[in-house]
């Protein structure tokens, strides 16, 4: 291996080298690695910096080895130290000393700084698409269930009626704050760190601001010293993947709960579920299961990163070499849950009649007929009391609130008529709560719309 460092040092221990490479982990890095040093070729010949034949011949040779790279002619080296200086040996290999002049006015501090920001603008936006895949799906999903009643839980009790629309709305609005979060991330994410060189700038007359253009950046950094050693951005896509994972591990928990034969509410899709080596009756939601644990090691990168930077002197340390691996584990994370999960959410099958005699029983009407009671002129705290006292009677006598005849209510509180009846019908304590945001199909359908009106804006 050639370092791109040797001249003041003699060879180091081959067992100090293999530690302190990091192509093994940055080789993925390749194509951002070659596309900025395109931009840098082509801004050093338009400053007259070098001669433009010389950045020419830089230029195309390097899209030469990107071409190789990309169709498998070419290996990157496991031997060299880094992808950085990789892709310079091998375009000193190609174009001999010409080749050597490519680093003139950059360093590699401020070279992988632009790399990797150039690699999370690409996964962000993957990302980004993926996420609307997913809120399209659910919304399909909630649009095919807007009167599929369901119990709504608090403390996973039984709670007040809702629909399956309803609820998987409530995972949209988590998503769709994910998806901006993302959006937003890309503003810091796209300035560009390039011709900060080592940590002090140049003396060379560059143009950063055309560089940056060169590399779709509409900003550049304002201070060389934070541009080398700022890792905000990985940290703030971490951050955020892990609160996206944090989503996506309440839903699999619930996917796993609704399809368990004890609730009963959802089918998973064969095509999602794996089987038991030993019990041939299974079906198990490994899938859910594994995006659940996955979310560990997301949470685990944001902290191992947060960690390493937590503090380090300014500017670059070989500390940061330590960023590429969580940074990418989180990445690779979100991106694969992702794209199992949008196939899997569609193929999912709704059991409305289990879901709705599971709201049939377990009084989530109740608040409804303590309502009933305020709208007729109790005060509702003697309403709730009361009601109270007739949900406990009822459970003493098996009965719903439905069971119980009108003479009975009569005894409770001559407040109570035939109209309670339809007060405390299922349908209608859904179809009742209107208010923007709630079950009611109507509400539901404008969250559905405000969700699609969102994906559109991408
Ligand atoms: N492999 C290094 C990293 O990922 C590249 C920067 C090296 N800079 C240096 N001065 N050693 O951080």
């Amino acid at each position: 291996m050639s370092k791109l460092w040797k001249g003041r040092m003699d060879e180091n221990d081959p067992v100090a080298d293999s530690f302190n490479s990091s192509i093994s982990i940055d080789g993925v890095l390749y194509k951002q690695d070659i596309i900025g040093s395109i931009a840098h070729a082509v801004m050093l010949g338009n400053t007259g910096i070098i001669k433009s034949e010389d950045s020419d011949l830089i230029v195309r040779s390097l899209e030469e080895i990107l071409e190789d790279l990309d169709n498998g002619k070419l290996i990157i080296s496991k031997k060299e130290e880094d992808i950085h200086s990789f892709v310079e040996n091998e375009l000193t290999k190609r174009i001999g000393d010409k080749g050597k002049m490519l680093h003139t006015a950059r360093s590699r501090n401020d070279q992988v700084a632009l790399d990797t920001r150039l690699y999370l603008k690409e996964k962000t936006e993957e990302i980004i698409n993926l996420i609307s895949s997913f809120l399209e799906a659910i919304s399909d999903k909630a649009s095919q269930n807007l009167y599929t009643i369901m119990p709504g839980y608090t403390h996973l009790q039984k709670a007040q009626p809702v629909t399956y629309a309803h609820y998987l709305m409530a995972y949209g609005m988590m998503f769709l704050r994910d998806q901006e979060r993302m959006k937003d991330s890309l503003k810091r994410c796209m300035v560009s760190p390039i011709g900060s060189c080592a940590l002090a700038g140049t003396t060379y007359p560059i143009d950063r601001i055309m560089e940056g253009k060169l590399l779709g950046f509409k900003e550049i950094s304002q201070n060389s010293m934070d541009s080398v050693s700022d890792r905000d951005f990985c940290l703030e896509f971490m951050s955020n993947a892990a609160l996206l994972m944090m989503h996506l591990s309440r839903l699999s928990e619930e996917i796993i709960l609704f399809s368990s034969g004890e609730f009963d509410y959802i089918e998973i899709s064969e095509a999602y579920s794996t089987g038991s080596s030993i019990m041939p009756q299974k079906k198990n939601p490994d899938i859910a299961e594994l995006v659940r644990g996955k979310t560990g090691r997301v949470y685990g990168n944001l902290f191992a990163l947060l960690t390493v930077m937590k503090g380090l002197p300014l500017a670059y340390n070989k500390d940061m070499q330590e960023d590429k691996e969580a940074l990418f584990d989180s990445v690779d994370t979100v991106i694969n849950c992702l794209k199992v999960y949008v196939p899997m959410m569609k193929a999912i099958s709704i059991k409305k009649e289990a879901m709705e005699k599971a709201a049939a029983y377990g009084y989530m009407n109740a608040t409804d007929l303590a309502d009933y009671l305020t709208k007729k002129g109790m005060p509702f705290r003697d309403a709730y009391k009361l009601i109270g006292k007739i949900v406990a009677d009822a459970i003493k006598r098996k009965k719903t609130l439905e069971d119980i005849k009108i003479e009975e209510y009569k005894g409770y509180s001559s407040v109570f008529s035939e109209d309670l009846y339809q007060a405390i019908d299922i349908k209608e304590c859904v179809n009742r709560r209107n208010s923007p945001g709630g079950p009611a199909p109507e509400s539901v359908k404008a969250q559905i719309e405000y969700i699609k009106s969102q994906i559109k804006k991408n």
